[in-house]
């Protein structure tokens, strides 16, 4: 008998652990999974710790604690001018990834459609097919990766219930702006659908703004909005996420959630409630920090030969590697820690349509400067490899 999570094995879901892997093994550096290599502010550190020591150690409530609900709302309402009860529209889960998890599960049927940005975020895959519903995929194309707004709409039958959105988009960079926003509101209100918008990347844009898309006309009512923050402070091992949205979807996550993980780091939300509140220089410093590192890597890549697009946000930059005489990236990742010593991630494993990936990797530069400078001299041998 065919175990059914064997089904949920594909490439996109075991990639990230075996290219960690190969780096571990090789001593490669590792631009592969998107985490920081610089602990999140002290304040926020601090914060945690002495949770601990105050004893908040045991279950918190499964919606989270109201420190950390309220807080999401203030940040709501100061960023996006969007008002949030924290009693009923707010959920905390084990990292974005929960949310994602509960939001499928509790809103999914069995057989609906589910519109997906491709190349997708690895965990929508498997939650989709989780929920039992079936993913429409609609492919951002490099060179510019904008979203095909005609596709859009071609995607959508008597089946479709949901769009799944990711702005800033993981891994291409590509941030949503108001035109598309308009766009998919508008698919989504003739069509009667829900949209969840994965934003963990919202405070990581460069130079353009992020939108929710919860912020246009008749969208709060149908949008559930997910966040990390582990992204937003640099803590992705706390793994605390939330989600937000009008109070009987909410409750649908809720009810997933409570046997998903039934509560989530209690000691870490006090302290993720604190950072929230940060003023504006943090933000400005994270993201411009982000922006230089951004900047290093995609000169670095693209003085090596690497055709790069330059990302509006996230932690991520795409190369298409064919100017280096290579054509397939999921055998140019898997080579990549011996030939060169860096890992990097292929988007191929991210797509239905395998052929718009095909040639594309993604890099992390979430990663410090002087470790972004040493993989660009590690990736200075590879124009003389060749394939
Ligand atoms: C687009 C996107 N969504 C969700 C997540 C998961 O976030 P978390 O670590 O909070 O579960 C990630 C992490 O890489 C991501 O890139």
């Amino acid at each position: 008998m065919k175990a059914r999570s064997a089904r949920l094995n594909g490439l996109g879901t075991t990639i990230f652990a075996e290219m960690s892997a190969a780096a571990a093994r090789t001593g490669a550096i590792n631009l592969g999974q998107g985490f920081p290599d610089t602990d999140g502010p002290a304040a926020v550190l601090d914060a945690a710790i002495a949770a601990i020591r105050d004893g908040r150690n045991q279950y918190p409530p499964g919606a989270g604690v109201p420190e950390l609900r309220a807080a999401i709302a203030r940040h709501q309402k100061r960023w996006y001018g969007l008002n949030v009860d924290p009693d009923a529209e707010v959920v905390v889960t084990t990292g974005a990834t929960e949310a994602i998890a509960g939001t499928l599960l509790g809103l999914i049927d069995p057989g609906d459609e589910v519109i997906v940005l491709e190349p997708y975020y690895d965990s929508y895959v498997a939650m989709i097919q989780m929920a039992g519903g079936v993913r429409k995929p609609v492919t951002l194309r490099a060179p510019d990766f904008r979203l095909p707004i005609e596709e859009l709409r071609g995607a959508v039958t008597g089946n479709t219930t949901a769009i799944l959105l990711n702005s800033p988009h993981n891994p291409t960079g590509t941030v949503l702006d108001a035109e598309e926003l308009a766009a998919i509101a508008s698919v989504a209100i003739e069509h009667d659908l829900v949209v969840i918008s994965d934003e963990v990347y919202e405070h990581l844009t460069f130079g353009v703004p992020h939108i929710p898309i919860s912020t246009l006309p008749g969208m709060a009512e149908r949008t559930i909005t997910i966040s990390s923050g582990g992204k937003s402070f640099s803590v992705t091992g706390w793994k605390i996420g939330w989600a937000t949205g009008p109070a009987e979807l909410i409750a649908a996550v809720t009810g997933a959630k409570q046997f998903l993980s039934y509560t989530s780091g209690a000691p870490f939300q006090p302290a993720i409630a604190a950072a929230l509140d940060f003023g504006e220089d943090y933000f400005t410093a994270f993201r411009t920090q982000m922006q230089q590192q951004r900047d290093q890597l995609c000169a670095g890549l693209t003085a090596l030969g690497f055709e790069t697009f330059i990302p509006a946000g996230t932690y991520f930059a795409t190369s298409d590697i064919r100017p280096l005489g290579f054509d397939d990236g999921l055998d140019f990742c898997r080579r990549l820690p011996e030939l060169a010593g860096v890992v990097a991630i292929p988007h191929q494993v991210f797509y239905d349509d395998v052929e718009a990936g095909r040639p594309l990797v993604r890099w992390a530069f979430c990663k410090r400067p002087e470790v972004i400078s040493e993989a660009l001299v590690r990736l200075s041998g590879l124009a003389t490899h060749g394939r």
